[in-house]
């Protein structure tokens, strides 16, 4: 029976899929080297695993509307990083326990198997919410069997409690959930297993009105806890918070607090926490550890909030797409993200300039325009009092003004075509790496330090880039063309 209801699941999304083939191919907003849905919409990146020899990245998937809905989870294999195939469907919301969405979730390799824990989401009868923390087991990394749940709502909690993050230390397995408490605080909460099976809940490691923080947030989704450099970092994506200052101008946020996880006690003990990403684009991110020893990061670049139902590629039956991958590391206090070395391997042509001025001036350089590009400007050095600007295909801007020290990315809203803002303070600029692709701007700054990301749809005939500035730059400038990758 249910067997029944899954390939009928799989047949009616693979037939969506088919009869969606042409309208993408005329999209001009197709990305060219991002993973993105087929048709319908994608969210959080979910299973990321280095698992036999290949990189795995699932993604929460409505294949039937561009709007959130009923999720799958779609499954893509690389070698590289850089090309994503697109697999056989991994999850489909086919049982009493997922049947309003297998939602996020995390891999881990188990005596040779490839485990899969989500979060079962079902809406009862009363239309109530109910949450399963379930099991997904693979012997081959591409067909799943599911075990059903394994972990059922705690007390003191509400159903929104979800998007299980597996990890192993000092073997044993811990697992991580974002959760809201009973009195409408968002949470983490954390769960200990030896066999995957069996899991004991441990309490809460850290939370809005908890252990000396304050208020953040009514709910925590998609959390990660890892260590760098012997510095632990709990990733979170809190709702609720009030925007402040440059801080926090997203309809959620998505960053991480840097302190020592106290495994005996079940706390996490921390201060300050810090948006991962100062741009409109970035939400649930998810990490993974691969062969080389690298820390990686993918992120959703959306982000649910009114803008998404006014995406153009609306149009063509798509919305949403993966971030590029990024490698975590730290600096000082800083989590910072540097774009995987292996997207390199996508450049081609390059324009290279040396010792540039731009004085009280806007200008462009000769083959520096394209909409599927990588600029590096490095040795930034601005006089004071100067604002040095770059405009995107005339539809986003990057600015940095020296008395303000404070960066800023305005692009044009689609909610009412004006202009809008996010920004950060940088206290001097003295690089940008910059991944422009049809529809999105990816900006790392001072190697990585801060990182700016948004989707932005430009007029398909514009495809300049211009420096201005009031006062006096010099820089160094690269820029590459960046051949197709991804699925
Ligand atoms: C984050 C999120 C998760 C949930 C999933 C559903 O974007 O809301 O908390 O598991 O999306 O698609």
């Amino acid at each position: 029976m249910e067997d029944n209801r899954k390939e009928q699941l799989i047949e009616l999304a693979e037939q969506k899929m088919r009869d969606n083939r042409v309208q993408l191919e005329s999209d001009p907003y197709r990305l060219k080297y991002h993973v993105m849905p087929p048709v319908g919409l994608l969210n959080d990146p979910n299973g990321l695993i280095y698992y036999r020899g290949h990189y795995h990245l699932f993604y929460q998937w409505n294949p039937f509307a561009t709007k959130h809905g009923t999720k799958f989870w779609a499954h893509c294999i690389s070698n590289d990083l850089i090309d994503w195939c697109f697999e056989e469907i991994a999850l489909t919301p086919s049982e009493w326990f997922d049947r309003n969405g297998c939602y996020s979730g995390s891999a881990i390799e188990y005596e040779g198997k490839m485990v899969l824990f989500y979060t079962g989401n079902v809406k009862n009868s009363n239309g109530n919410r109910e949450t399963y923390q379930c099991v997904a087991i693979s012997e081959d990394g591409r067909k799943f069997h599911k075990k059903g749940p394994v972990i059922y709502l705690p007390e003191g909690f509400t159903a929104h409690f979800r998007d299980p993050k597996v990890f192993r230390r000092n073997n044993r397995f811990y697992m991580v959930i974002g959760a809201q408490d009973i009195n409408k605080y968002g949470c983490c909460v954390m769960f200990v297993s030896n066999n995957l099976e069996q899991w004991s809940y441990q309490g809460v490691l850290a939370g809005s009105m908890r252990n000396g923080l304050d208020d953040y947030g009514y709910m925590w989704e998609c959390p990660d806890l890892f260590t760098i450099d012997g510095r632990d970092i709990l990733l979170v994506c809190p709702q609720g918070m009030d925007p402040k200052e440059n801080a926090f101008q997203n309809k959620y946020q998505s960053g991480y607090f840097i302190g020592k996880m106290d495994y005996e006690k079940t706390v996490f003990h921390t201060e300050s926490f810090i948006e991962l990403d100062r741009g409109f684009d970035f939400y649930a991110p998810q990490t993974m550890v691969d062969a080389k020893g690298r820390r990686l990061l993918f992120a959703w670049m959306g982000m649910t909030d009114e803008r998404e139902a006014l995406h153009p590629t609306i149009a063509h039956d798509w919305v949403h797409a993966m971030t590029i991958p990024r490698e975590l590391f730290l600096s000082g206090e800083k989590l910072c993200q540097r774009p995987v070395a292996e997207l390199q391997n996508l450049r081609s042509n390059l324009v290279k300039y040396h010792d540039l001025i731009v004085k009280d001036e806007t200008r462009d350089f000769p083959d520096v325009y394209g909409k599927v590009l990588e600029l590096l400007i490095s040795d930034i050095m601005l006089d004071s009092q100067t604002r040095f600007c770059l405009d995107f295909r005339g539809h986003a801007q990057l600015v940095y003004d020296t008395n303000e020290q404070r960066l800023i990315l305005k692009r044009m809203s689609l909610l009412d075509r004006v202009v809008e803002k996010r920004s950060c303070n940088v206290e001097e600029l003295h690089k940008l790496q910059i991944f422009m692709d049809t529809s999105s701007l990816e900006i790392f700054v001072n190697g990585g330090e801060e990182v700016f990301t948004a989707r932005i749809f430009p007029e398909q005939a514009n495809e300049t880039i211009t420096f201005s500035t009031s006062g006096n730059a010099r820089f160094d400038l690269q820029k590459w063309d960046l051949a197709n990758g991804t699925a």
